[in-house]
């Protein structure tokens, strides 16, 4: 695996390429890679001839400093996972690198991308600046990399509606490809942020998925009786369930798929998304239907 920290290396490296006609897919992450990071790696394998994953904690992403700095750092474990499944390429950039405007971590000197509307609910309304900050390291990255192919989490539902929302409105030329969720046996979503619960609260952290599950069958079951389904109701009760199990909720919400605004009537394609801290780990997870 080659590893690459600038940029100037990294073009050439893609010019090479893309002079041999390979097809390149990309994986971006943060590192402190688990199996659901290595999933996106081998899918992105199926498709192309060169896979490209990039390691870059993207400050500008953050809401909070004291989230960077206690971001968990695992490069050499990250490098040995992505050589083993044979990665073609990493790139490892700082934040000099990325951002050679963003002086003091002052985030109002670095042009960024602004999605409308999408940004600033669910994740974006409890993370300010959160889904500017994604989309403008995503986009930097696909300028740098030039994929044929980007590859993200299905885990992250909203990131991966906001980038099919950027790709299209930016016009990039690069297929997204969603891929699905890797959860342990008990069907907790696999996650960095697991690394956060104790023992006990890893087995109460399965409820959360459990909880989805059943919002799917309760939906479902009305639809087929042919009643109206109340959307706002059933999130509460979910809400009261879920804090009584011992989670402190941000939400959950029943919303369509395709851009995430709530179901009107005949929509078919939903989501329910969900947030929930439970001790110092803040959970998300979602679930995506057709009725
Ligand atoms: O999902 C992530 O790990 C990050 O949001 C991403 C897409 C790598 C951008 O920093």
């Amino acid at each position: 695996m080659k590893i690459i920290t600038d940029t100037a290396a990294l073009t050439a490296q893609i010019h090479t390429w893309q002079a041999q006609q390979q097809k390149i897919a990309f994986v971006p992450t943060m590192g402190n890679l688990h199996a659901g990071h290595l999933a996106l790696v081998k899918c992105a394998q199926q498709r192309a001839d060169k896979v490209v994953v990039s390691i870059f904690v993207n400050p500008t992403q953050f809401d909070r400093a004291e989230d960077l700095y206690a971001y968990p750092r695992t490069e050499q474990a990250d490098q040995t996972k992505l050589a083993d499944i044979n990665t073609d390429l990493l790139f490892l950039p700082d934040v000099a690198v990325m951002y050679p405007n963003l002086v003091h971590n002052n985030k109002a000197a670095v042009c960024t991308i602004q999605v409308p509307e999408m940004a600033n609910i669910l994740e974006g309304a409890s993370r300010k600046g959160h889904f500017s900050g994604v989309a403008t390291v995503v986009a930097k990255l696909f300028n740098l990399v030039q994929p044929h192919y980007a590859v993200f989490g299905e885990k992250d539902f909203q990131q991966l509606m906001l980038i099919r929302h950027m790709v299209r409105d930016l016009n990039f030329a690069i297929e997204i490809i969603a891929a699905p969720t890797v959860r342990e046996s008990s069907g907790l979503a696999m996650s960095s942020r697991n690394g956060y619960l104790t023992v006990p609260e890893k087995q109460t952290a399965a409820i959360l998925y459990q909880t989805l599950q059943s919002i799917r069958e309760t939906i479902i079951a009305q639809q087929q009786q042919g009643l109206t389904i109340d959307y706002p109701r059933l999130q509460n009760q979910v809400m009261q369930i879920l804090t009584q199990q011992g989670f402190t909720p941000d939400y959950i919400e029943i919303r369509q798929q395709t851009d995430l605004t709530p179901p009107t009537a005949g929509q078919t394609a939903l989501v329910i998304l969900a947030a929930a801290w439970l001790g110092k780990a803040r959970l998300i997870d979602n679930l995506a239907f057709n009725l």
